[in-house]
């Protein structure tokens, strides 16, 4: 049976699309059953409407807390009966009430060979840094900011200050990475 998974996304949605697209190829058994933004304007939420997928969108600052907006998903998600969430660029911290209802269960991908240049910018701080070889990783999700157990990494060479090559470069790899990581998860 396909695994029910929810994508949580805070920006343009391409590891959202590579999954989905992904998923209709029958390379991935998996089910997206919604996508969980936090941006009610970024790009995730048009992708997916393209893919008849449905979109739940909150703004966290009309909640009194982050546990009243984590609340309300897990409801959504039990309801739904979504299995694992998939971080997809979610730029968000995942809190306690989502960390105890999915224990384990949610996976993180970053544009970065973790445990270097965790949190924001990481393809940025890489370049600032000088290094030669950047990459990618996907991991499970602890408390912390871009921790918790390594599934799978891959590396990319960094082409000489040049950013936009480099970006290219590592999503080419995500969007491959991603697939491959989720479909060893789901058929353990
Ligand atoms: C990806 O590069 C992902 O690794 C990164 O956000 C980008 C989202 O791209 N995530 C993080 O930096 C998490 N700390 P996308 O919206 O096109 O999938």
């Amino acid at each position: 049976m396909a695994t029910k998974i929810a994508i949580f996304a805070s920006g343009s949605g391409s590891n959202f699309q590579a999954i989905q697209e992904a998923i209709e190829r029958g390379e991935l058994d998996a089910k997206v059953e919604v996508v969980v933004t936090d941006r009610p304007n970024a790009f995730v939420v048009t992708r997916a409407e393209n893919f008849g997928i449905p979109v739940h969108t909150f703004t966290a600052k009309t909640y009194e807390s982050k546990e009243a907006y984590e609340t309300e998903i897990v409801t959504l998600l039990r309801d739904k009966n979504v299995e694992w969430i998939v971080l997809a660029g979610y730029m968000r911290l995942i809190g306690d009430t989502l960390l105890s209802s999915y224990t384990n269960r949610i996976v993180n991908i970053h544009p970065s060979l973790l445990p270097s240049f965790p949190g924001k910018d990481a393809i940025g701080q890489a370049l600032a840094h000088g290094v030669k070889v950047t990459g990618v990783t996907v991991h499970l999700v602890d408390e912390g900011m871009d921790t918790g157990p390594i599934l799978a990494q891959a590396a990319v060479e960094v082409v000489d200050g040049n950013r936009e090559e480099t970006e290219t470069r590592i999503h080419a790899l995500e969007h491959e990475l991603y697939t491959k990581t989720l479909k060893q998860l789901f058929e353990k």
